[in-house]
């Protein structure tokens, strides 16, 4: 077969982090197509994702570790592109197609997916000038079944491949479990490099005892859960909650230290460190955040801030950390179950409950309660009444 008759294949996709059903669908589209090259090429930002995905040279690396463990690390035909994340902006699949197109005018081209990608393809940017100038080529993913995607033609490779949900990868990535979808040179690296928050992970077990940080992990786990129905990204709500108590372990006098530097003087600062000193370990989560692990994030550092005493006015990532804290599977008494249920149901509702369940709380102990505690609960009336 000429050079330029053989198929080439553009394989678009996070790669964020790249795990078995990549490398499955890249081993069997050499073996059945033949193509004269296969560009993998990982998306500056891919569209519909929420992440900020690890840089483009450390999710190459990667993908070369797991094409050796795969054994597809000699094959002349593989290449790994840096057209999309050259750009620095997102790059849609249409531009992708263009770009090789032009690069392989004679060439059959073929843009390779896995079948739960299929479903959505219609609402890509111009899915006809796509179809125009590329085939689609797709491996069956369990539960992502070929007759789903009434429309859209495609070639299918023979096989089933693995079911790989890169969002579930990612979560327990964050939680610093070892997903079996991911290889374990994949695995060994992402360790070596302290990537998806292994780095943050490693510092905030210096900073806690052994229970604050399982705490952490609980409320991470809660929050990457509710972060769809938050409408917050995935990295985000991991980052805000992972690191919401990392002050809580510190002696008080530096917690207050750090407290001040967030929460200048004032009466109000004055009265609390007086009046209900553990709540300080709030300011100064934000400010430790910002200083030791080199958050810069205003949300983050504002949900770390306001995860003990809420405030009016919250923004949903500070809500959901404020209700992860709180409800999270870790906790022992019985409003954390009942408002974590609903939390599910109904995330506005359990951050409402989470704000009754704390100040009830603090009522019981008879002491001072902070305004902030307060001001959130008037607030909320006020917006049932209106
Ligand atoms: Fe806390
Ligand atoms: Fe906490």
């Amino acid at each position: 077969m000429a050079e330029e008759k053989r198929p080439v294949i553009i394989y678009g996709g996070s790669f964020d982090p790249p795990h078995r059903g990549h490398t499955a669908l890249a081993a069997a589209a050499l073996s059945q197509l033949k193509p004269s090259v296969l560009y993998f090429v990982p998306g500056f930002h891919t569209p519909f994702k929420d992440l900020q995905p690890t840089p483009f040279a450390g999710r190459a690396a990667l993908l070369r570790a797991a094409l050796a463990e795969a054994g597809l690390a000699g094959r002349k035909e593989l290449r790994i592109s840096s057209f999309e994340a050259d750009q620095k902006k997102v790059v849609y699949t249409c531009e992708t197609v263009e770009h090789f197109r032009k690069l392989h005018p004679g060439a059959p081209l073929y843009f390779l997916m896995g079948s739960d990608c299929l479903a959505g393809f219609r609402r890509w940017r111009r899915p006809g000038f796509i179809l125009k100038n590329a085939r689609l080529l797709a491996g069956l993913r369990p539960g992502h079944a070929i007759g789903k995607s009434p429309g859209v033609p495609f070639t299918a490779l023979a096989g089933r491949f693995p079911r790989a949900d890169s969002t579930g990868i990612r979560a327990e990535l964050f939680l610093g479990g070892r997903p079996a979808q991911l290889h374990r040179a994949v695995l060994d690296r992402i360790e070596k490099k302290a990537l998806y928050l292994s780095r943050e992970r490693t510092l905030l077990r210096k900073l806690l005892g052994h229970g604050r940080y399982a705490h952490s992990l609980y409320t991470t786990e809660l929050a990457l859960r509710l972060a769809p129905a938050a409408g917050v990204p995935q990295q985000k709500a991991a980052l805000a909650a992972l690191l919401h108590d990392c002050a809580r372990d510190l002696g008080q006098a530096a917690q207050n230290r750090y407290c001040l530097k967030r929460a200048p003087r004032s009466a109000l600062t004055g009265l609390m460190l007086e009046e209900a000193p553990v709540l300080a370990h709030a300011w100064a989560g934000a400010s430790l955040a910002a200083e030791k692990f080199g958050v810069k994030d205003p949300e983050i550092l504002e949900a770390i801030e306001q995860h003990a005493t809420g405030a009016p006015g919250m923004g949903p990532l500070a809500r959901l950390v404020y209700v992860s804290d709180m409800a999270n599977e870790g906790r022992g008494f019985s409003e954390a179950g009942l408002v974590r249920k609903l939390a599910f149901k109904d995330l506005g509702a359990a951050f409402r409950a989470a704000n009754y369940v704390k100040l009830v709380y603090a009522f019981s102990g008879g002491g001072w309660v902070h305004p902030l505690s307060v001001a959130l609960w008037n607030s909320l009336q006020e917006k049932k009444k209106g």
